[in-house]
């Protein structure tokens, strides 16, 4: 097996050199051929797309991201297949596992968490595959900041309140305080903090944003396990969620929620169903 970084470098220079041709030639959604990488959701088994649930249902060997993927979903779309976790292992021996199960004629598929495309690392698996000659492709699932806000009943953008969504993560052992941008988020007032991977660091991040000067009353919410039957949220401030959180004991798959669009207070109607509807024009950018 190639050296799955040289393989990565290789693949993104060929996409530097042309555009992959399966862009224009497919859609998202479509089942194509090779493994795909499937968003499972937030949890709740009903929360897999439609296609998710078909491919996932077909598959003889189900790479899952471990506890984060709930063990319900397993056992009800596929508890006959081949199922191996991901967690604790290399892309040494996850690519050789997908590969040769694939050249093998089975039906391989490779599970995520929420979408693959937030916090995933999925394109380095996908590269190091596609170099195998092991093609690859994605099925959305819906990311858990979006579970998180259909749990608080709220929108993350919200007239006059939250006009922009950040989906980001605290510094630690994979960034450097210098790329921890949630203060300048919060800073800017009118966006929804989406903080991934940070439950573990929620007193260390509030303490940071203390240190930056930051209102301490800023509304902080902390769902834990969007969509799973032990769902909990916390509500708090930059003062307060911190001991909260501790107090409650979660180390570990809650989305922390800067802003007050997770209150779903303050706003004021939109334009859509106003002037919009009386008439106004440029539908293109009217919101749903
Ligand atoms: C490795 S990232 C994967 C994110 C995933 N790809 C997604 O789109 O939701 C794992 C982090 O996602 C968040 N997370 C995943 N599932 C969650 C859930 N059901 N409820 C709340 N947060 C969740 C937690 O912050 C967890 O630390």
């Amino acid at each position: 097996m190639t050296d799955p970084q040289d393989a990565i470098d290789a693949e993104s220079a060929t996409r530097t050199r042309q555009r992959d041709s399966r862009i224009s030639e497919r859609t998202a959604g479509e089942v194509q051929e090779g493994v795909p990488f499937i968003g499972a959701g937030p949890g709740d088994p009903g929360l897999l797309t439609v296609t998710g649930r078909e491919l996932v249902e077909a598959a003889d060997l189900v790479v899952h991201a471990g506890s984060l993927v709930n063990s319900e979903l397993l056992e009800e779309y596929c508890a006959d297949a081949e199922q191996v976790s991901s967690v604790g292992k290399d892309l040494e021996e996850l690519i050789p596992l997908m590969r040769d199960a694939y050249r093998n004629g089975r039906n391989v598929v490779r599970l995520h968490s929420g979408d693959p495309a937030v916090y995933g690392a999925a394109l380095e698996q996908m590269d190091a595959l596609e170099h195998e000659g092991v093609p690859t492709y994605i099925v959305p699932g819906v990311t858990s900041a979006f579970a998180a806000s259909a749990t608080l009943r709220t929108q993350l953008t919200l007239n006059g309140v939250a006009n922009h969504v950040a989906f980001t993560r605290p510094q630690g052992k994979t960034l450097d305080p210098d790329e921890d941008h949630i203060g300048e988020f919060v800073e800017m007032g009118d966006v929804t903090t989406c903080i991934y991977l940070g439950t573990h660091a929620v007193d260390e991040t509030m303490d940071r944003l203390l240190a930056e000067g930051h209102d301490p009353d800023t509304p902080v919410t902390v769902i834990y396990h969007a969509s799973w039957p032990d769902e909990d949220v916390i509500e708090g401030t930059i003062a307060t969620i911190g001991e909260k959180v501790d107090a409650a004991g979660y180390r570990a798959s809650a989305l922390v929620v800067i802003g007050e669009a997770a209150q779903g207070t303050g706003y004021e109607r939109s334009y859509l169903y106003g002037d919009w509807a009386n008439g106004g024009s440029n539908e293109s950018e009217a919101d749903d």
